[in-house]
């Protein structure tokens, strides 16, 4: 019977895996609708979705089950996100916050050695998956918002998971990388679907995911209830317990996602629509830019020293606020206001030299260095009608904890490696967090994730997101800066060079393939420490202009714009 889930309209499996005219890192301008996510196959269901009459947010439930099955890296089931939706018809920006939360049985110190640091479980393994929110998050959002039916949202993913798809470089590469670091293979469950002979799928074979199909096609037919309180959800509980983990059918069964109001941003005349806490990517672009508006980055000009240094400035002064103040909501108080006043803002740039960085540990105590790190997955999508879904996931780092629901066929979540999980000591991403992030039972672990929509003159403007870790929000800030200050189109905005300065370590990272040598050279001059890095961030991006839609995939990777 699960079978019978099938393709919607008969389309068959080649129409999505076909995708010829989908190319990687692309650009496409589109009159009516349009699309860009990190996978051409998850954008070409995406299209089909909207040339069949379904709408933003059906597009958005079918290519968020796509993803999970084509980007197993960050696309999940068993990981959360944020939604930023524009709804035509009130003319209004919505929020939907399915973010990850501990269960019930966590403690503060459950990650903590007998040396203070933290232990890899929080990293590796079943003990380090936050309650998932994804499933519950997109049918709380195709509930208000879709108007095609869930179950022939989902088919597309569930046929693409039985039938099998073709591994990309990306992927082989990525699961390479993980079983060489974190040993993601060491679990039966993962080895078997993603290491066949005990290597990384290899790129060009078919990957067929059968237990993800029968879980997408069950959830398809009886709905998410099955993944918190049905045979999904007892798959989790039994195969966490059985492999050292705590969460508890009572964790899945209370989840729930939460409609939250948008952070809204001015600058310039532009409203900039994005999450707020925990996500702390709303805040870091509202502080930012508060900082910012006191500069003339024109005048400093397009990917100068002087311009990349006023915004690692600003940056490390926003991000050591996060690290201090942001947490859940519903735990802790945050002096969300105050934080983004114009007077804290005067406070911070009174703070800046325009020609020296000032250090970090100046400005708060002093901390390790980092690691580096960059995961999540982005997609932005706009309809016919004007609706628009701007939305971010993620399992956390690629691949998430590495273990997959044995007989459920998808990966939980690394998420509680987001709390501080050990106070005052570096997390993975070399964040050095306070008590507002620590592991409590039930609560929100802080997100860098910044699904964004700006609207100029009451009309949207930008949609974007990016994924990146902590680098996503300063790599959402690039573009829109590159855009509205700098004035370059979106594909030159997305293509730019870009850094990124989260206060500690006390480096800007840059690309080393992208940023050139004589920038480097006067940004050092400046007084910076410069770190190089993989590509930062990957882009997926729309923009409304002179009645067309611009959608772009960052060049970086290998997603794919597309539209009609
Ligand atoms: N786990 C990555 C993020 O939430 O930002």
């Amino acid at each position: 019977m699960m079978r019978g889930a099938g393709f919607p309209c008969g389309v068959t499996l080649a129409l999505f895996l076909a995708a010829s005219h989908l190319h990687a890192g692309s650009t496409v301008i589109a009159k009516k609708a349009a699309l860009s996510t990190a996978s051409p196959a998850a954008t070409s269901v995406g299209l089909h979705v909207l040339r069949n009459g379904g709408n933003a947010m059906d597009a958005a439930v079918a290519v968020s089950f796509a993803l999970a099955v084509v980007h197993p890296q960050a696309g999940n089931l068993g990981g959360g996100g944020f939604l930023v939706y524009y709804d035509a018809e009130s003319k209004s920006v919505w929020t939907l916050d399915f973010r990850e939360t501990a269960p019930r049985a966590a403690t503060a110190t459950m990650y903590v050695q007998p040396d203070g640091t933290p232990s890899t479980k929080s990293r590796t393994g079943a003990r380090a998956s936050g309650v998932p929110g994804t499933v519950r998050g997109l049918a709380a959002a195709h509930k208000r918002f879709g108007s095609r039916s869930w179950k022939e949202l989902i088919a597309p993913a569930a046929s693409i998971a039985r039938e099998g798809f073709r591994v990309d470089d990306e992927l082989q590469r990525e699961l390479g990388e993980e079983k060489s670091e974190r040993c993601i293979d060491q679990f039966p469950s993962t080895a078997a679907i993603f290491f066949p002979g005990g290597k990384p799928a290899a790129a060009g074979s078919t990957l067929v995911q059968k237990d993800l199909a029968t879980t997408l096609e069950r959830i398809a037919v009886l709905g998410p209830n099955d993944f918190y309180e049905g045979e999904t959800a007892k798959r989790i509980v039994e195969g966490i317990h059985a492999a050292g983990g705590i969460l508890a059918f009572r964790d899945l069964r209370d989840y729930q996602p939460v409609w939250r109001a948008p952070v809204k941003v001015l600058f310039r005349g532009y409203e900039i629509y994005t999450m707020a806490p925990p996500s702390a990517g709303g805040f870091i672009v509202g502080s930012v830019l508060n900082i910012l508006s006191g500069f003339d980055l024109e005048a400093a000009g397009f990917q100068t020293a002087t311009a990349i240094h006023l915004q690692a400035e600003a940056s490390r002064r926003a991000y050591i606020d996060r690290n201090r103040y942001l947490g859940d909501p519903a735990m802790t108080r945050i002096p969300y206001r105050e934080l983004l006043s114009s007077e804290r803002a005067a406070q911070w740039r009174a703070s800046i030299d325009p020609q020296r960085a000032t250090p970090t540990v100046t400005l708060m105590q002093p901390a390790a260095a980092p690691p580096e790190s960059s995961h999540t997955t982005h997609f932005s999508i706009a309809d016919e009608a004007g609706n628009i879904a701007s939305m971010t996931t993620t399992l956390n780092e690629n691949f998430g904890s590495g273990f997959i629901v044995p007989g459920a066929g998808f990966f939980l979540n690394n998420e509680m490696d987001d709390f501080t999980t050990a106070p005052g000591k570096p997390n993975r991403y070399g964040m050095v967090q306070g008590s507002t992030n620590a592991i409590e039972p039930g609560k929100r672990m802080v997100s860098s994730m910044t699904p964004v929509i700006v609207m100029k003159d009451a009309r949207p403007f930008l949609v974007l997101g990016s994924r990146g870790g902590p680098a996503i929000p300063t790599t959402v800030l690039q573009v829109i800066l590159n855009v509205i200050v700098f004035g370059k189109s979106l594909p030159d905005a997305v293509a730019a060079p870009r850094f990124h300065h989260q206060g500690l370590p006390e480096e800007i990272f840059y690309e080393y393939e992208r940023a050139p040598e004589p920038l480097l050279a006067a940004i050092r001059k400046l007084g910076h420490g410069v770190r190089a890095r993989e590509p930062i961030g990957d882009v997926h991006a729309l923009q409304f202009q002179n009645g067309t839609i611009v959608a772009v995939a960052d060049p970086r990777r290998g997603g794919a714009a597309g539209g009609y």
